[in-house]
């Protein structure tokens, strides 16, 4: 089975005070969300779309699709867990109830509020996941990467063509990620803000894969803005 997984389970806190977590804030006449499901839905090969949300928003989810005209059946809401990788686990418990998981089952993972993925991004993130078991995607470092542990003085500056940013979609065969989790401290659990670094400290390979320069998560009031622009500005593609 190939799944997708949408995740929408954050609260968005760095949004400020709006009233709604921000994958639901509009984005062009229409949630940030819908936008992202859109561009899922656009992808044949997925058998089955999941939707994770904070448990006390999955009713308003299901209404947003229906309002969007959202109807396809591989699209399943579940809930969303305390930080983004139970959010995942949660995603994956839900395919292993309805379907089982076999061994060469993968999930595409990706953040609700990144709606400017393209189907070249998918279609890429499905291919070498298959191959290769774990992808991250990622751009080249345009700035110069400071590194400082205290935050007040330069630690080192590594070189630049070997820096990249990490985008979503994160990608992964669903057993080799949940093993490499399971295998996780509970302490390590809670400082591993990132899927693909479970792998890179269970020492698996992770493959790259090229982004886009607007695949860009919305983060902020300002991130909002420059999402508005980059619709406004025909710089998307499919
Ligand atoms: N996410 C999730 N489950 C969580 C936390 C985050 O599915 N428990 C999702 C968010 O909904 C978002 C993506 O992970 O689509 C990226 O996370 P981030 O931008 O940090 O979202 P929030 O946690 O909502 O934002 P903040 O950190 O500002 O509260």
């Amino acid at each position: 089975m190939i799944y997708a997984g949408i995740l929408a389970g954050g609260i968005g806190s760095r949004m400020g005070n709006v009233p709604l977590p921000k994958q639901f804030l509009d984005l062009d006449g229409k949630p940030i969300l819908v936008h992202t499901v859109e561009k899922f839905l656009l992808t044949s090969e997925f058998d089955k779309i999941y939707i994770a949300t904070p448990q006390k928003w999955i009713s308003h989810t299901k209404d947003t699709l229906r309002k969007y005209h959202i109807t396809d059946d591989r699209i399943e809401v579940v809930q969303g867990g305390s930080d983004r990788n139970e959010t995942i686990m949660n995603i994956i418990s839900a395919a292993e109830k309805a379907n089982g998981i076999s061994d060469e089952d993968v999930i595409i993972t990706h953040d609700a509020v990144r709606p400017f993925l393209t189907r070249r991004i998918i279609k890429d993130n499905i291919e070498s996941v298959l191959k290769y078991g774990a992808v991250d995607t990622v751009i080249t470092a345009t700035d110069t990467i400071i590194t400082s542990e205290n935050g007040d003085s330069i630690q080192s500056i590594p070189v630049r063509s070997e820096m990249y940013q990490g985008q979503t979609p994160q990608s992964f065969n669903v057993n080799l990620l949940r093993n490499s989790y399971n295998d996780l401290s509970d302490d390590d659990k809670q400082i591993m803000t990132d899927a693909c670094k479970i792998l890179v400290v269970a020492d698996k390979q992770v493959k790259l894969v090229m982004g886009e320069l607007y695949n860009i998560k919305i983060t902020t009031p300002y991130d909002l803005k420059v999402a508005n622009s980059i619709i406004k500005g025909g710089m998307l593609s499919d």
